[in-house]
């Protein structure tokens, strides 16, 4: 089972998207390790997208991540890092494959809706940076055989 940080960015939180997006994680079959709501300082935005600084887009992204509050969480399952990077598609919402998140939802290349971790190392450092340790919370649903199952 592996964990990966997602970010519902300021865009879904302003456009209500949360709940239709966040469906799509449950009904995959992740399950919801932590979720919460916060307005993100430059600080922590600068940390999150560290390795980015010094690209021409960089003040900018840091300015719609701190352009108004955003829902952070963990998702936990199988694969959950790929499985959730292949679910939100590609990084330019105009260029995304229909079926993804972005394809569905996005046509920016910065207001492209949800974060996903990339990378094992990413996730570890991303959820140690946004949540406390007794936020991420263990606890097993019921009849999870049914989804988990043969992995
Ligand atoms: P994240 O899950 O948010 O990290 O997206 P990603 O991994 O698909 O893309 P990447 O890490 O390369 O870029 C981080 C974020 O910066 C993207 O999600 C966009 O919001 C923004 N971004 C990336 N490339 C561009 C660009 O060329 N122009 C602009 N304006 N924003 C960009
Ligand atoms: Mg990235």
């Amino acid at each position: 089972m592996q964990r990966t940080l997602i970010i519902f960015k300021p865009d879904t939180v302003q456009r209500r998207l949360v709940g239709q997006i966040l469906q799509r994680f449950e009904s995959k079959g992740l399950r919801i390790a932590a979720l919460k709501l916060l307005q993100v300082d430059r600080p922590l935005g600068e940390k999150h997208y560290a390795e980015h600084q010094g690209k021409p887009f960089f003040e900018g992204l840091i300015d719609f991540i701190t352009g108004g509050p955003v829902v952070v969480g963990v998702l936990e399952g199988n694969e959950a890092i790929t499985v959730v990077r292949s679910m939100l598609g590609a990084t330019n919402g105009a260029a995304a494959a229909p079926g993804t998140v972005r394809g569905d939802f996005s046509i920016s290349k910065q207001n492209n809706l949800i974060h996903g971790s990339d990378s094992p190392e990413s996730a570890l450092r991303e959820i140690a940076l946004w949540f406390r340790p007794e936020e991420v919370v263990d606890y097993t649903i019921d009849g999870s055989q049914w989804v988990f199952g043969g992995a």
